[in-house]
């Protein structure tokens, strides 16, 4: 047996993860411009709709993501010390963590995510492919410090953050993750991220418009979520997925766009819309070269490596956390 259970969640988990979703729903609908946080998308159901968007032809990150580690894993792992623990935060499907399991000789494998259903999921699935590897998934909030499994305290350490979820958080958030980050892992530790990289707008906007609708019912699965768990009354056909470019802020905007006046009731409190009034649902934010690497340095990391696909569309950076 090769995948060391994690340990139980507390029982209050789920009722504290409830009143969280809740209250800052509340404070996010109460807000001027509206918003709600991009975390609250993935459900099983929000989570299997990104998972069609990674596929979709106008989203261009995942499989350019995977096109740089198919090419230029080799190099990515000359880096990586043999017998190294691999920490992923967040665990999404395992395509890009096999190709890094592929080229380098890992010591174990630490996948972290909030979701400890599905992380004993992945977890099984990689070690029917990986018998020799010891997995120790760890349930927790990557966000947040939490503590590296005794087992592997002794191993070097690399840390994998691919798919541009960076680009999700503001600018300081990505700051403290990877201030956080460097904190769990340890000086001396490496870290392998993907970053989404600006570009022509209209590619940018596709990206986030596509034509078979998935990323606007990935979009409204926010307000499905809020009427499911928090009895609230959404009128899903009276709101409409919009995304544009902040050229200014170098990020996509998600909205929800209200067709028309009307008042939303959560939790007994009510909530009015202005026509055409929006919910700010989530940021990605684009990063240059240069701006990625002036992030990484300020938040106590060396950018050892840098390659992007031949496009220039998206990047994968070795980092080293060094003085
Ligand atoms: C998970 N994250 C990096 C995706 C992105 O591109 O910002 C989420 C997403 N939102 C709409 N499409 C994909």
């Amino acid at each position: 047996m090769n995948v060391h259970a994690a340990a139980p969640a507390k029982a209050h988990r789920l009722d504290d993860r409830m009143s969280a979703f809740a209250s800052d729903v509340i404070d996010g609908l109460s807000q001027q411009p509206k918003q709600l946080s991009p975390k609250y998308f993935y459900d099983a159901a929000g989570s299997e709709l990104f998972e069609q968007i990674t596929l979709l032809p106008e989203y261009y990150p995942t499989r350019t993501e995977l096109g740089i580690l198919r090419e230029r894993g080799a190099e990515i792992a000359k880096l990586i010390p043999h017998g190294a623990a691999l920490v992923e935060f967040g665990a999404g499907a395992t395509t890009k963590v096999r190709l890094l399991l592929d080229q380098c000789k890992f010591g174990a494998y630490v996948p972290v995510d909030i979701s400890g259903d599905f992380l004993n999921a992945q977890a099984h699935a990689l070690a029917a492919d990986f018998p020799a590897l010891d997995i120790y998934p760890v349930t927790a909030d990557f966000t947040a410090p939490f503590a590296l499994p005794a087992a592997v305290k002794a191993m070097p350490k690399v840390g994998f953050f691919p798919g541009s979820t960076l680009g999700n958080f503001e600018p300081h958030e990505a700051c403290g993750f990877l201030r956080g980050a460097r904190k769990i892992l340890g000086e001396g530790a490496q870290m392998i991220i993907g970053v989404d990289l600006e570009k022509d707008e209209r590619v940018l906007v596709d990206a986030y418009n596509d034509a078979a609708g998935v990323t606007a019912r990935f979009n409204l699965n926010v307000l499905v979520r809020i009427n499911a768990e928090l009895g609230g009354n959404f009128d899903l056909s009276a709101f409409t997925h919009r995304a544009i470019y902040n050229r200014e802020r170098h990020r996509i905007e998600m909205h929800l766009i209200s067709h028309k006046a009307q008042t939303v009731r959560i939790l007994g409190r009510s909530f009015a819309f202005r026509a055409g009034e929006s919910i700010h649902t989530e940021s990605s934010y684009k990063y240059s070269l240069d701006r990625f690497t002036a992030l990484a340095k300020g938040s106590g990391w060396t950018p050892t490596a840098s390659r992007t696909d031949a496009g220039g569309m998206f990047s994968v950076h070795a980092l080293v956390a060094e003085g």
